[in-house]
């Protein structure tokens, strides 16, 4: 691992900042100042100081699962939660949830001991669009495909939502893509224009998409690359 991440990811300062200090002298690695911050080290073997402060390097999980219906997106309730789904492993670790779903909805959702990265997969001020596929009641009026574009009035928050994207697929399912997390938020697009959501999944969160080898109520850990998606 590169030395200016191993240091980075125990939240001691920012890339940036570790590169202007390692200048400086600030870096040691058993025992040895280092200049040079691209230079790989072991996390498990090499000692590392960041101004006199030991790196105390911890590995993050991050995962991807398919949820199930039927399951909160919650870590305690005496209820079925989806950390119930996880290997002790797992289960033992202070995993955070990335993006809730309803109870009845299925689809990508990510767990991660990381807080910073759970708080950028949620924060709104990421800008991060979700993409869900949708099964309603009735058939879809294509005239939503402008009324979701120009942001609809939710009566139960008063509050209008962000413009959200719609693409029709059949006379019943479509494609919306939302970039915030409002309780209920695609249910209550179509609830407020007339019509129901009967089936939901979340196909992706920005540009990570579920994994389609993935059945229901199974995960899998990111790669890096995954991870390094919703790296500002
Ligand atoms: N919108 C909903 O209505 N429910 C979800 O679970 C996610 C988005």
């Amino acid at each position: 691992m590169r030395l200016d991440k191993m240091i980075g990811n125990a939240g001691l300062d920012t890339r940036k900042n570790i590169k202007r200090m390692a200048k400086k002298g600030a870096i040691r690695v058993n025992g040895e100042i280092v200049k040079d911050t691209s230079i790989k080290v072991d996390p498990n073997k090499d000692e590392v100081y960041y101004m006199d402060i030991f790196v105390d390097y911890f590995e993050n999980i991050y995962l991807m699962m398919n949820k199930p219906s039927g399951y909160l997106s919650a870590t305690e309730d005496p209820e079925p939660t989806v950390i119930d789904l996880l290997d002790d492993f797992y289960q033992n670790l202070d995993l955070s949830i990335g993006g809730r779903l309803d109870k009845d909805t299925t689809g990508l959702l990510l767990l991660s001991t990381d807080g910073k990265f759970i708080h950028r997969v949620t924060s709104p001020n990421s800008n991060i669009f979700k993409t869900y596929e949708v099964e309603t009641r009735d058939k879809i009026d294509p005239s939503l495909v402008e009324i979701f574009e120009k942001g609809v009035y939710i009566k139960e928050d008063d509050y209008t939502a962000r413009p959200a994207k719609l693409k029709i697929l059949e006379d019943k399912k479509a494609i919306v893509k939302v970039s915030e997390g409002k309780f209920h938020l695609v249910k209550r697009l179509f609830s407020n224009n007339g019509n129901e959501v009967v089936s939901l999944k979340r196909l992706a969160i920005g540009e990570l998409f579920l994994d389609s080898h993935l059945d229901y109520g199974e995960y899998r850990e990111l790669s890096e690359k995954e991870v390094d998606l919703f790296r500002a």
